[in-house]
């Protein structure tokens, strides 16, 4: 079981530090669960400073650049990363998808550079609603999958867009069928991301093809992600 907090533009270095400190405490509650949290390229470092020596919380990026240095304003590389002690990235988020021209081949090309590298990765799939309106949903998977390298440090997160900020989790069946789905394709761990929260996380982790969360909103309150870490470590101990 993975359960990972996705910060978004939230959390500069002084909340991340705080932020990090007080979920040091989760450490040795979460048995059976891989917790990350992702902050801010900016407030990474007092992430991994405010976690302390040997916490077993792992920091990854939101996001990786494909080439390992060059004229690529605004990117980071995953050396970069790497020497700070960040340990994964998500690439492929539906925002940037969405909102930052992210294309299947640019998510392809950051996955494998950051796997390459020695990262973790989180990327992400998911249909927007006009998809699943129009019976297009597995086709849309398989697409952004195809684009995807397989390797044992890549998990995937399954967050339909209409699900993602919107309060609209998707029901557990309907997790379930694109999980299952999505494992036919590409066998690896898949979570569940739009809309987890402390009150919802039991049913949907309880699913057999949900390997986890990627927990954006829910995972900006120490209390609640921990809630989820809880509930995650508790499905997991079944
Ligand atoms: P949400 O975001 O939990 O706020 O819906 C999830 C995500 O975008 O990763």
């Amino acid at each position: 079981m993975l359960i990972a907090g996705n910060w978004k533009m939230f959390k500069g270095a002084h909340q991340a530090r705080e932020f990090a400190a007080q979920i040091t405490r989760l450490d040795d509650r979460s048995s059976g669960v891989d917790v990350v949290v992702c902050p801010p390229f900016v407030s990474l470092q007092a992430t991994i400073q405010g976690l302390g020596e040997g916490s077993n919380v792992s920091v990854y990026a939101q996001n990786v650049h494909w080439e390992l240095e060059g004229a690529f304003t605004g990117e980071v590389s995953a050396p970069m990363l790497l020497e700070l002690g960040v340990k994964g990235a998500i690439v492929g988020h539906s925002e940037r998808r969405q909102r930052f021209g992210e294309t299947d081949d640019t998510v392809g090309q950051r996955a494998e550079a950051a796997l390459e590298a020695g990262l973790a990765v989180i990327a992400c799939v998911g249909e927007t609603e006009a998809d699943r309106e129009a019976e297009e949903t597995e086709a849309v998977l398989e697409l952004q999958i195809g684009a995807i390298p397989e390797h044992e440090r890549l998990v995937i997160a399954y967050e339909p867009v209409w699900a993602i900020g919107t309060g609209r989790t998707a029901s557990s069946e309907i997790a379930q069928e694109a999980h299952a789905f999505i494992k036919s394709l590409h066998p690896t761990r898949v979570l569940y991301g739009g809309s987890v929260n402390a009150e919802n996380a039991r049913t949907l982790l309880s699913q057999p093809d949900v390997d986890g969360a990627l927990v954006g909103g829910a995972s900006l309150d120490a209390q609640s992600f921990e809630a989820i870490c809880l509930a995650a470590a508790e499905i997991a101990g079944e």
